[in-house]
């Protein structure tokens, strides 16, 4: 047997209708809040994560599908969304229109990460990206549309950790403390965390390993060196939480594992997930539009973990599963036959409705009948035919009554309506 390929998975009905659920709040939300759905491939060009994501990165160093294509071309599958969001925005000179593009998208992305509960080679995103606006509103908006999303799935063990990163003005002289503070303990740090110290300092604190966690207890922290626009920036995200009532941890330590983001960061944690436990994160990533050869727009965003949030949501998901309005039973070949064009016509109508096409004993097309879960059942044999009826069961009361044959797809229909869409 050819089995999957290690840290892939399949989702299989059962599982796939909470899944969709899932997708449907969210592209609603994400609707009523003014956005507008993009799509872009899973194939880009390396230069775009490599530059994008910045090349120090675990994602970029370690964890991409890079292949040369025939004409060694350096091709990678998509870590992320967001580069390849700024790069259609940027290609289709989307900003020329209007600066201020409000793009949600969801799809597969790929990371040759160590797989583990919650953590797979191939995961799902649901993103969201705002361009052209820098008011610290639109942080605090997305931030609220991420609520709004768990709000509607009734979580309630979530956190919210939020951070600023400052800009390229705060940011140099922060680096060079931190710096230095690594410089003082760099025998304590991973092989590593040593080579991040010198070249991008701020990738120490996502170690996990547990002596350079230990080393950075004390470390300096951003918050305490920004700037003031920064700090403004940053004060007015939190009153616009505090005034949409959501809770949030400061967390100074939060600087998310891709080398974008400036100002704005967030995660949204589940204890529940245990060590893979960050359902969503994002933040704000005012110099990627240009450093991607665009013009200077800034765009915040996020994404969220569809698996890990399908995850958390698991013992619902036998609520999502479809199950149908009505199953035929139908006995005998003229019986069968007759049965069919109603299967399809009742279908037509909008109404859920299976039968058994292979003429099986009527005591398994009823226990296929009560496994569908199906509401009712319909009864139609030789002998029925012969009396010009069929039989109407409702499986919840157990009653039964006669219906006139030419009148059953108008029966079923007053019957099943109000169901017929739930
Ligand atoms: P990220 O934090 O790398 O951010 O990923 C966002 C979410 O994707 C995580 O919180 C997690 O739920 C899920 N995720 C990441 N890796 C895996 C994995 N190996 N298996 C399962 N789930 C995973 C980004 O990707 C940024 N592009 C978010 C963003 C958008 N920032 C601004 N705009």
């Amino acid at each position: 047997m050819i089995q999957l390929v290690r840290g892939f998975k399949d989702i299989l009905p059962g599982e796939i209708e909470l899944w969709q659920y899932i997708e449907d709040v969210m592209r609603g939300i994400c609707e009523d809040f003014g956005f507008s759905q993009i799509r872009t491939p899973i194939l880009e060009r390396t230069e775009l994560f490599s530059r994008g994501i910045g090349a120090t990165t675990d994602i970029v160093e370690k964890e991409m599908y890079t292949f040369a294509d025939l004409k060694n071309a350096s091709l990678s599958m998509r870590p992320e969304a967001t580069a390849s969001v700024v790069r259609a925005y940027i290609e289709h000179k989307m900003y020329a229109r209007n600066p201020v593009q409000k793009l949600y998208s969801m799809g597969p992305m790929f990371r040759r990460e160590r797989p583990q509960k919650g953590r797979y080679r191939q995961f799902y995103q649901i993103n969201a990206e705002v361009f052209g606006l820098h008011s610290p509103k639109i942080d605090a908006e997305l931030i609220l549309i991420l609520m709004t999303l768990m709000d509607k799935l009734s979580f309630s063990d979530i956190i919210l950790n939020v951070n600023s990163l400052g800009c390229e003005k705060c940011r140099p002289a922060f680096k060079e403390k931190l710096q230095t503070y690594l410089n003082e303990r760099i025998e304590t740090l991973c092989p590593d965390c040593r080579r991040r110290s010198a070249i991008n300092p701020l990738r120490v604190f996502d170690c996990k390993v547990s002596s350079c966690q230990e080393s950075l207890e004390g470390a300096p922290t951003i918050v305490d060196l920004l700037c003031e626009e920064c700090q403004n920036h940053f004060s007015a995200v939190l009153d616009f939480l505090d005034r949409f009532q959501i809770p949030y941890q400061l967390n100074p330590r939060l600087v998310r594992g891709l080398d974008y983001y400036t100002r704005t960061a967030f995660e949204v944690l589940a204890s529940r997930l245990g060590a893979q436990n960050a359902v969503a994160g994002g933040g704000r990533y005012d110099g990627l539009v240009k450093a991607l050869g665009g013009p200077a727009q800034p765009g915040v965003g996020f994404a969220i973990g569809l698996d890990r949030l399908a995850s958390l949501l698991s013992d619902r998901a036998p609520g999502f599963v479809k199950r149908p309005n009505v199953f035929i039973a139908a006995l005998g070949s003229r019986a069968q036959d007759r049965a069919f064009v109603w299967l399809q016509t009742l279908r037509f109508e909008g109404i859920r409705t299976e039968m058994d096409v292979e003429d099986r004993s009527l005591k398994s097309q009823m226990r296929q009948a009560d496994k569908s879960g199906a509401s009712y059942v319909l009864i139609v044999g030789e002998r029925e035919l012969e009396e010009g009826v069929a039989v109407w069961r409702d499986m919840s009361t157990k009653e039964q009554k006669t219906v006139p044959l030419e009148e059953v797809v108008t029966f079923v229909k007053k019957n099943v309506a109000g169901s017929a869409s739930d």
